[in-house]
Parts: C-alpha cells; sequence; structure tokens
C-alpha cells in the first residue's frame, strides 16, 4: 500500500496520485503570451512521466501583470486554443492540469509602466510601480474572472491563483508593499481584500465541479511582512470564498529568503494551515524523495506532494517512486513497459 499512489477527489476531479508538478515559469511563451511547442514538449514530459497534475507556471491576466516578456497569458480568447493542447493532452494520459493564474505586480520586468498596490519598489534594481487606481483594481479583479472563463473553455480541470512569492496579491496583503489607506489598504480586512475578492469572483466564473487552489504565503519571517496568524485567518476566509485547497508556500516579499531551507521546509505550516481553515493542502519546498513523500501523504501533513526542481531534473520521477514501491501504474505510453532491463532482450 502506497498513500501517495492513492486517488485524491477534489470536487469532480480526481488525480490519480498525489504527486503534482509545481508551478515552474520557463521563459519561452511566444509573443503575445502564447503556448508555443517548447512549453507543451516541457509539460508533456512531466504528464508522461506519470504526475497526477501539472500545474501549469504563471499564466498572466493582464499583458502588465507578466514578470517577463516571455510569460504565459490568457488576457485574450487567441491564447485559448495554444493551451487548450495543453489541457488535452492530460486527459489523454488520465492526468489532469491546472492553470495558474497571476499578475506579477511590483515584481514585472517589462517595458513600460509596472503597477501595484503602492509606488514602493521591489529592491534597487526594480521600477518603482505606480499605485493602482480603485477603478483599475477593480478592473483586474474581473480581469482574473475573464482569465478563469479563458481557462475553462482550454479544458483545464483546475486554476491555482498565484498568491504568494511577492506577486500581486502578495503584494497588497503585506503592510511593507501596502501603504495604501483607502479600502485596499491599512487593516488586516482590507489588505486582504483583493485576494478574497479575487477568489470570489473566480469562483463564479469557474465550474462548479471543478476545484479551485491557492498558493498562499504561510509567513514571510520579516518585519512588514504577512504572518502567520495573518495567513490561518487568511485561510479561513479563503475556504470560505470557495478555495478547495491550499498550497503553502513562504517568503519572497522582499529579496532574499530569511528562513533554513531544507527538504519539507513548509510542512509545519502546511500542517497549521490544513487543521486552522480544515481545508486540503499541498506541501512544497525542497522534496525530492519518493520516501519523503510517502510519509507526508501518509501521516496526514498534506494531501498532495508539489515537486518543482527535481521533476526538472527527473520527469520520470513518479514512475521511478511507483517502481521503488513496488506499487503497479498505468504506463502514459503502455510500449514503456516493455523497457524491462538491460539483460533482457529489448524486442
Ligand atoms: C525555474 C523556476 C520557476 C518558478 N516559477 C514559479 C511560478 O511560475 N509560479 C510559482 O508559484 N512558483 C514558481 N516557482 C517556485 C516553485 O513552484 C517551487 O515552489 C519552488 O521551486 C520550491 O520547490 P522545489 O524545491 O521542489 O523546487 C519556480 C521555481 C523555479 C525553480
Amino acid at each position: 500500500m502506497s498513500a501517495l499512489f492513492t486517488p485524491f477527489k477534489l470536487r469532480g476531479m480526481t488525480l490519480k496520485n498525489r504527486i503534482v508538478m509545481s508551478p515552474m515559469l520557463m521563459y519561452m511563451a511566444a509573443d503575445d503570451g502564447l503556448f508555443t511547442d517548447l512549453n507543451f514538449a516541457h509539460y508533456g514530459a512531466r504528464l508522461i512521466g506519470g504526475v497526477g497534475m501539472v500545474v501549469t507556471e504563471v499564466i498572466a491576466v493582464d499583458p502588465q501583470g507578466r514578470i517577463s516578456h516571455k510569460d504565459l497569458g490568457l488576457w485574450h480568447d487567441g491564447q485559448i486554443e495554444p493551451l487548450s493542447r495543453l489541457a488535452a493532452f492530460g486527459q489523454a494520459v488520465n492526468a489532469r492540469t491546472c492553470a495558474q493564474l497571476a499578475h506579477a505586480g511590483r515584481k514585472a520586468v517589462l517595458d513600460g509602466e509596472i503597477v501595484a498596490p503602492s509606488a514602493i519598489a521591489y529592491d534597487e534594481k526594480s521600477k518603482t510601480p505606480r499605485p493602482l487606481t480603485d477603478g483599475e483594481i477593480t478592473r483586474l479583479i474581473e480581469a482574473y474572472a475573464a482569465a478563469a472563463l479563458r481557462a475553462d473553455r482550454a479544458g483545464f480541470d483546475c486554476i491555482e491563483l498565484h498568491a504568494a512569492h511577492g506577486y500581486l496579491i502578495h503584494e497588497f496583503l503585506a503592510p511593507i508593499s501596502n501603504r495604501r489607506n483607502d479600502r485596499w489598504g491599512g487593516s488586516l480586512e482590507n489588505r486582504a481584500r483583493f485576494v478574497i475578492e479575487v477568489a470570489h469572483a473566480v469562483r463564479e466564473a469557474w465550474p462548479s465541479e471543478k476545484p479551485l487552489m491557492a498558493r498562499m504565503t504561510a509567513t514571510d519571517l520579516v518585519g512588514g511582512g504577512v504572518t502567520l496568524p495573518e495567513a490561518l485567518w487568511l485561510a479561513r476566509q479563503l475556504r470560505s470564498a470557495g478555495v478547495d485547497l491550499l498550497e503553502v508556500s513562504s517568503g519572497n516579499i522582499v529579496p532574499g529568503y530569511p528562513g533554513t531551507v531544507y527538504p519539507g521546509y513548509h510542512l509545519e505550516y502546511a500542517e497549521a494551515v490544513k487543521r486552522e481553515a480544515g481545508l486540503p493542502v499541498g506541501a512544497m519546498g525542497s522534496i525530492t524523495s519518493s520516501d519523503h513523500a510517502e510519509a507526508i501523504v501518509a501521516c496526514g501533513t498534506a494531501d498532495l506532494v508539489f515537486l518543482g526542481r527535481e521533476l526538472l531534473r527527473n520527469p520520470f520521477w513518479p514512475i521511478q517512486a511507483a517502481q521503488r514501491a513496488n506499487v503497479q501504474v498505468e504506463l502514459p505510453i503502455a510500449t514503456y513497459a516493455r523497457a524491462t532491463g538491460p539483460y533482457e532482450r529489448g524486442f
């Protein structure tokens, strides 16, 4: 018996196992945020490698919300068709696909103006952003909902809101990047208004049988950042707004990571969020061994394990983990079963 290879259900979506490809920006979208053949091959390799679900890299809901000119987008209808190839391929290999919707805020590295809650640059090399107007904030919330509708038309099974790592949603949450004194800044309720309204708007636009996840920061570990009690409060609000699973991260509201990094360094936070919010959680951060992943799921610390760089090193990690655990899995390409070993005749 392996907990890691037990199916997992979230609303109407079932994952064949608990292994998820963590979102990772590859900087290889074509002009205008279009999904390319290289993007397809990159994700396709991990889908063939046996993950239960791929979460895409950041997909910008607005062109000004890209981290770079090489980011994917879902801000216009022409971006749907190329991405639909990824969702269809996921279905073909019995895996699920999730679109990570994002806005980079002050971390955008683009020509022209960049926008954020307040006119505070990320670091000395970054541009100073222009503060968003009230009307622009409302239009951005609508942009998230419009992108969710397009993600549905593209055939994605799930959406993840990127609410961490110092991007726009996180910038609203942290006092260090949000000095507003209108309804979007000041108290925790005001700083959280943007993400809660985004979650409501996306939930309304997104089919009720499809799940919504959020990648959240549990703590920034710096003064003026999000604190753990604030994050736990927010986790409960996100649950009320219709978020089904929280993927727990930390840091990056300012450059550098002040904490200690070790295999599973977010697990204590994931456990706390799961307990406080009563929602399933995803664990991420330097998880590389299948024994560790098995233990995380088996002891109930987290429901899903998100692997990032390990899947860049080894797309076949899930199939190899199954072999090590002696679990029979359906191979995405059945003929791979003939790759029995070097001392067998190979035909
Ligand atoms: C090249 C690269 C790109 C990344 N891009 C994103 C991204 O688009 N969205 C996101 O939420 N996290 C992004 N991350 C963070 C990863 O999803 C993951 O949380 C982080 O790498 C820690 O997990 P790991 O130790 O398994 O790699 C990126 C990480 C890397 C290495």
